[in-house]
């Protein structure tokens, strides 16, 4: 049986690989008592229709403040962009006009966010919230809208869901919120779903399951996904390609595989020995000594330099730039750079 939102849903979606956004050489800082923190320092990444990136980065990389300047939501101030480009099908969303950006934010990029309770609105009930969207953009009557709310919560797998839709949020475990907001999101239809720690706050068991389900519908709506997440071990499975930031910048991009099979930078070695590991039950779990800077006191040259193991005078004064990176008779490795002089040496030594 195809149901009325599958219906919708499939009219327009966009072809696997359509470039759908493009974030270009943005930066964003804050401007606070103490000084001017660079939050954001020229990021670029890209992601297209049927495609997953996950954006991995300790807390306080800048991952959720690129997400909140995609979206709009950024705090300005104290947050200011300073320079960049954000494209959505080739459009610079930071130049187009209100309307047009409205258009885009919200409806055509939708995100889900890592607390849900905090998302949705506790007084009204889950049903009412999911069938909103339906009743104001597209004159649905009350009973349309809550047989809607009801498809929704069926196709996010919410057990009951005829019987539940009139349930307030606080009634749902934290896993069923969660899929409440995937719903949601997915109510409005959207090229791409940007999804910032959308299973933190669960379980360990709850977590895949939710990520299933996101990587499930991503995959059969053709949609993009932005995956932002400080556990490599989450994304393994469902993400293509992968961005690692480290205070402001990101330091390594590349398909998930070879990212796991052989990184390209210390930093991301660092990541991957610090995932527990089944095979290697009983050893000692590695962290990568010390912590992120603090953006307003980021050490010269590269940023990682005092916790990296391999570091050297120049990486102490020189800013690495993110280079393409080659295999071991010098041929480029597509979707692959690297900001780290020592790259060659962390790949192929
Ligand atoms: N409203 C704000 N005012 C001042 N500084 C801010 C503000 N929001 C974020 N920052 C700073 O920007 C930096 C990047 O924050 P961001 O939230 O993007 O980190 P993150 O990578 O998402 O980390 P986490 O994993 O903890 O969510 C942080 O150092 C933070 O202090
Ligand atoms: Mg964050």
């Amino acid at each position: 049986m195809t149901t009325v939102i599958e219906n919708d849903q499939k009219n327009d979606r966009l072809e696997v690989g359509t470039p759908l956004l493009e974030v270009k050489d943005l930066h964003v800082e804050f401007h606070t008592r103490d000084g001017v923190a660079k939050a954001v320092n020229g990021v670029n990444y890209s992601v297209a229709a049927g495609e997953t990136l996950a954006v991995l980065g300790e807390s306080g990389s800048g991952k959720s403040v690129t997400a909140q300047t995609i979206m709009g939501i950024l705090d300005m101030p104290p947050g200011k962009v300073t320079q960049g480009q954000i494209l959505y099908r080739g459009k610079d969303m930071l130049t187009m006009s209100n309307e047009e950006r409205r258009r885009i934010r919200g409806r055509k990029i939708a995100m889900i966010f890592q607390d849900a309770l905090s998302a949705l609105n506790p007084v009204l009930s889950v049903g009412y919230q999911l069938g909103e969207m339906f009743r104001v953009h597209q004159g649905a009557s009350r009973k349309e809208a809550k047989e809607k709310a009801i498809e929704l919560m069926d196709r996010v797998r919410i057990p009951a869901a005829r019987e539940r839709v009139n349930d307030y949020p606080h009634q749902f475990s934290g896993g069923m919120r969660q899929r409440i907001m995937i719903a949601m999101a997915l109510s409005l239809q959207p090229d791409l779903i940007i999804a910032d720690e959308p299973t933190t706050a669960l379980d360990v068991t709850v977590q895949a399951q939710v990520m299933d389900l996101l990587a499930e519908l991503q995959a059969e709506y053709n949609m993009g996904l932005i995956l932002i997440t400080h556990d490599l071990g989450v994304v393994a499975d469902v993400a293509d390609k992968i961005a690692v930031m480290y205070a402001g910048r990101i330091v390594e991009t590349a398909p998930v595989h070879e990212l796991y099979a052989n990184p390209a930078h210390p930093y991301t070695k660092g990541l991957l020995r610090s995932i527990p590991r089944l095979d290697q039950k009983g050893q000692e779990l590695y962290a990568i000594k010390g912590l992120p800077p603090n953006l307003l006191k980021v050490p010269t040259g590269c940023a990682f330099n005092p916790r990296c193991d391999v570091a050297t005078d120049l990486c102490r004064t020189e800013i690495p730039a993110l280079h393409h990176v080659t295999d071991k008779d010098g041929k480029e490795l597509t979707g692959r750079r690297s900001a780290c002089h020592l790259w060659k040496e962390t790949l192929h030594g």
